[in-house]
């Protein structure tokens, strides 16, 4: 693995669009795939910006997102469509038909699931995938447990999830208990991976993480086995690791 040190989230954020950024320029079709919550906005408010500038074009690239809530319509404002329409979609040129979420309203998970690794694998695989960090280690939302799960399933969300989830909802009761999520499998197929990660109450995941033993109950220890991944985390957050390269 390979650790960036930054500042800050915005130092965070800068580094990390700029990662996107020389992906989308040195192969215009990349397939992006994409994450949700508060981490990775910095990162689309600023190839936006670059956007609006002129120095970036999505046109021919093609984005797919790690997880949807189980239940909620693209309407819906909690959803993860309508958190990527308002942060990202909406801001840039990538054309409508060409961006990807599992869709939260079909009730027959097995068939949405086997759907959505369809979608992935018709595309030829992700170039390049944004991941976030879940306080307990999850990523998309690949949960703890005693076994990784492969390709793209519903999971039952963990406790810490919905704590952590609850401040986008009026309150904890109305956090979605499921969500379809891309598996270890689907995550590690992507041919790279940038991981970024905010905060002192990410710390100790991180250091899981990159440090600590591969275990499904820290699904992101799982990334220590890819061969290209991008850590780009700010001092708050990597302040237990050595820096460096891992
Ligand atoms: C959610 C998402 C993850 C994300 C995590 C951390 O559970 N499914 O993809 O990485 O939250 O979110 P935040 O960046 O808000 O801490």
């Amino acid at each position: 693995m390979k650790i960036i040190l930054t500042k800050d989230y915005q130092d965070m954020s800068r580094k990390a669009a700029n990662i996107i950024s020389a992906q989308v320029i040195l192969k215009p079709d990349s397939v992006l795939g994409l994450a949700t919550g508060a981490t990775p906005v910095g990162i689309y408010r600023q190839l936006a910006d670059w956007y609006r500038k002129g120095d970036l074009d999505f046109s021919c690239a093609t984005t797919v997102n790690l997880d949807e809530y189980y239940g909620l319509s693209p309407e819906d404002e909690q959803s993860y469509h309508y958190f990527m329409e308002k942060h990202f979609f909406s801001k840039v040129n990538l054309r409508p038909e060409k961006h990807f979420l599992p869709d939260g309203t079909n009730p027959d998970g097995d068939a949405e699931c086997a759907r959505y690794e369809a979608q992935i694998d018709s595309l030829g695989g992700i170039d390049l995938q944004l991941l976030g960090l879940g306080h307990n280690g999850h990523i998309g939302f690949n949960e703890p447990s005693d076994a990784f799960a492969g390709s793209v399933h519903l999971v039952d969300l963990a406790g810490r999830t919905i704590e952590a989830n609850k401040r986008f909802f009026p309150s904890a009761a109305a956090v979605p208990r499921q969500a379809y999520t891309m598996g270890v499998r689907t995550i590690l197929r992507a041919k790279k991976i940038l991981l970024a990660v905010s905060g002192e109450d990410k710390a100790q995941a991180l250091y899981q993480t990159v440090k600590g033993a591969i275990c499904p109950k820290v699904p992101a220890s799982v990334l220590q086995l890819h061969p290209d991944v991008v850590v780009v985390a700010d001092e708050a957050a990597a302040h237990k690791l050595a820096g460096g390269s891992f």
